[in-house]
């Protein structure tokens, strides 16, 4: 059980309801149970829609993460983990043309990266997305740890006079220490939003039904650990904007550009929308002069960690990235044969984080025909500094593939060599509990499980060797 910790934990995002799409047994009331039941049918139908336009007749099915006896468990041996072992080169051109300066990267290579992952995995973001408006709702005051703090609690609002049947919002949190010397760096959370309540109830379920749910690291939490080094946070849930689900891409940002109707296949998918509404977020710092806009970080965990990799690519006003057990879709390479597999993420169960398009690389197509990988993924972030976050697959699981990802970061070593910095600086991917440092891109597995919880004093460490915060008054 304890192997799809991170489904049932964003499960919980949707609460109960999509949580008892994992567990059957689960009581749900009748008002849960419809709702689920028409949320699931409406995806289905979208799915097969998208299917149809892209003559897609069936597509490979994914892996089973849960029961070993299953003909299709996920595969863990090393030994036919790499199906398809030659990774795109990063540093040859579409046309075959050597990248072996700066400038090149910038004019040619990168751009042409940035398309293949556009039309291929995440999708484009439409040219008429509408404009946001940021107000501000109220500010609160606090002390965490010792450390007065001002708390602004922010909607952006999504102009949506094109449809007013589908309001779009944006709620931000920023936190900044009240006594700051000056703006502040800030790290947004990309949050799933429970409540404490919800996530009790939840928590419950899982001991329920014996996936362990290892008790948060010793310390301070990761809010205080920021506070404590001078920094701000932001806290943004994507879900709130765009759902994670294939029925809400009939709504949501993705829903109001299409005015309700369904996407085409090079269109966005919740990844590059949750990234949109993080950029939005970020324009929203820009203004805010408790805050230093040029040290933002990005973090998030799981198909948000995806989603903090996606923003940190795309928008390079993201100083620093902490992405935590991504896995496939995120810092780890699509081409792998193990864990999570290309048919679980192009079913209809996960097909709308990424663009209609991906679909054909699980059905005519395969991962090895992906023009792209993630490696290249992490490219797109160079030369700036990106931490890579795992827990330990006896813990956390092997669904993630974190030999996968470090294989990516890897590879992803040249581009930040040929930009004047350092990759990971070994391909040997070191023991749980060591963090890899020196580079500019960071790495470590911690002992625990589906969390970056237990990294974080790492990441602050990495993020130390760029990020300087002013000394507070006090
Ligand atoms: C599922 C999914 C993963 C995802 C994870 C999560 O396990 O298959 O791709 O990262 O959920 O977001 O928790």
């Amino acid at each position: 059980m304890k192997l799809r910790f991170g489904s049932l934990l964003a499960l919980a995002a949707a609460l109960a309801v999509a949580a008892a799409a994992q567990f059957p047994g689960m009581h749900l009331s009748v008002a849960q149970r419809a709702r689920l039941q028409a949320q699931q049918r409406a995806t289905a139908a979208g799915h097969r829609y998208m299917m149809d336009i892209l003559h897609i007749r069936s597509l490979r099915p994914g892996a089973d993460g849960f029961n070993p006896k299953a003909p299709n468990y996920q595969n863990t041996d090393e030994a036919t983990a790499n199906p398809y072992p030659h990774l795109p080169n990063p540093l040859i051109s579409n046309r075959g043309i050597r990248i072996t300066t700066p400038a090149q990267w910038w004019r040619l290579r990168r751009p042409e990266i940035e398309q293949d992952f556009d039309r291929d995995v995440y999708g484009y973001v439409p040219r008429n997305v509408p404009k946001v408006s940021w107000i501000l709702l109220r500010t609160t005051h606090a002390v965490h740890g010792g450390i007065p703090t001002v708390t602004r609690h922010l909607i952006g609002h999504v102009d949506n006079s094109s449809d007013p049947a589908i309001p779009v919002n944006i709620p931000l949190t920023v936190t900044v220490p009240a006594d700051a010397g000056g703006p502040v760096p800030v790290l947004m959370h990309l949050s799933f939003g429970f409540s404490p309540a919800a996530m009790k109830a939840f928590v419950a379920m899982l001991k329920a039904h014996h996936v362990p749910v290892p008790p948060p690291p010793k310390g301070p939490s990761w809010q205080q650990q920021l506070l404590n080094a001078d920094w701000g946070y932001a806290v943004l849930t994507p879900t709130k904007f765009q759902a994670d689900n294939g029925a809400g891409l009939r709504r949501g940002i993705i829903g109001l550009v299409n005015h309700g109707h369904y996407r085409r296949p090079e269109q966005w998918g919740a990844l590059r929308a949750w990234a949109w509404g993080a950029s939005r977020a970020l324009d929203y710092l820009e203004t805010d002069p408790q805050v230093n806009a040029h040290e933002v970080a990005i973090e998030g965990l799981s198909r948000l960690g995806k989603a903090a990799l996606v923003t940190m690519a795309y928008d390079q006003r993201f100083a620093i990235g902490l992405i935590g057990s991504s896995g496939k879709g995120g810092a780890t390479l699509f081409r792998r044969h193990y864990g999570e597999e290309m048919g679980n993420l192009a079913g209809a169960g996960e097909y709308h984080w990424f663009a209609g398009n991906f679909i054909q690389f699980d059905g005519p197509r395969n991962a090895g025909d992906l023009p792209v990988d993630s490696h290249e993924l992490i490219a797109m972030c160079a030369p700036r500094p990106i931490f890579i976050s795992y827990g330990a697959p006896h813990v956390e699981g092997t669904w993630v593939d974190s030999r996968g990802s470090f294989m990516a970061a890897v590879a992803a070593g040249p581009v930040y060599r040929l930009l004047g910095k350092r990759g990971l600086e070994t391909d040997q991917m070191p023991p749980l509990g060591v963090a890899l440092l020196k580079g500019d891109i960071g790495w470590r597995r911690s002992h625990g499980g589906h969390t970056d919880l237990p990294n974080w004093p790492d990441f602050m460490q990495f993020a130390g060797k760029y990020i300087h915060a002013p000394p507070r008054k006090s």
